[in-house]
């Protein structure tokens, strides 16, 4: 009877940590598409800048700071991700860093510093995406 008891007990307690694995599995889900999506938006709006040709330095510093400010995360929207994945989000903020400290003031220079940024972006993608 005890057996049986500790049997089942132990079946509960299974279930449930399978339960909160499963939650916390898909509760990073919506952070780590929400991060990307500010990310995105704050980089499109830069590209679109420099497409329609009007880079005005102060909305460029507000967009690059926030672009900026969302990495920071990076980390905690990925939880578990290895050091190679690190690496690249380190390379994201030096170049994003890069950027701001450049005070791009028009669309040529933002256009040269938004390259290694993309680039970045680019390359963190084609291996965990
Ligand atoms: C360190 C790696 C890494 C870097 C750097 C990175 N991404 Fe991502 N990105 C990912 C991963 C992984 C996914 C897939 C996320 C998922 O499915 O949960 C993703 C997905 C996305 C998506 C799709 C979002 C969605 O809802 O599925 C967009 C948009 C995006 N990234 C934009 C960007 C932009 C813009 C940059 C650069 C400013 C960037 N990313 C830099 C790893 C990265």
């Amino acid at each position: 009877m005890r057996n049986a008891l500790l049997i089942v007990l132990g079946l509960v307690i299974g279930v449930m940590g399978t339960v909160f694995a499963l939650n916390a599995l898909h509760e990073h889900q919506p952070l780590s598409h929400t991060v990307m999506t500010m990310m995105d938006h704050h980089a499109g709006a830069l590209r679109q800048a420099v497409k329609s040709r009007q880079c005005d330095a102060a909305q460029t510093q507000l967009h690059l700071t926030r672009l900026l400010q969302t990495q920071a995360d990076l980390k905690e929207a990925f939880p578990g991700v290895d050091q190679p994945f690190l690496d690249e989000a380190a390379k994201l903020k030096d170049k994003t860093q890069a950027a701001l400290q450049a005070a791009p003031a028009d669309c040529a220079a933002l256009a040269t510093a938004l390259k290694p940024i993309a680039e970045t972006c680019q390359s963190c993608h084609q291996q965990y995406r």
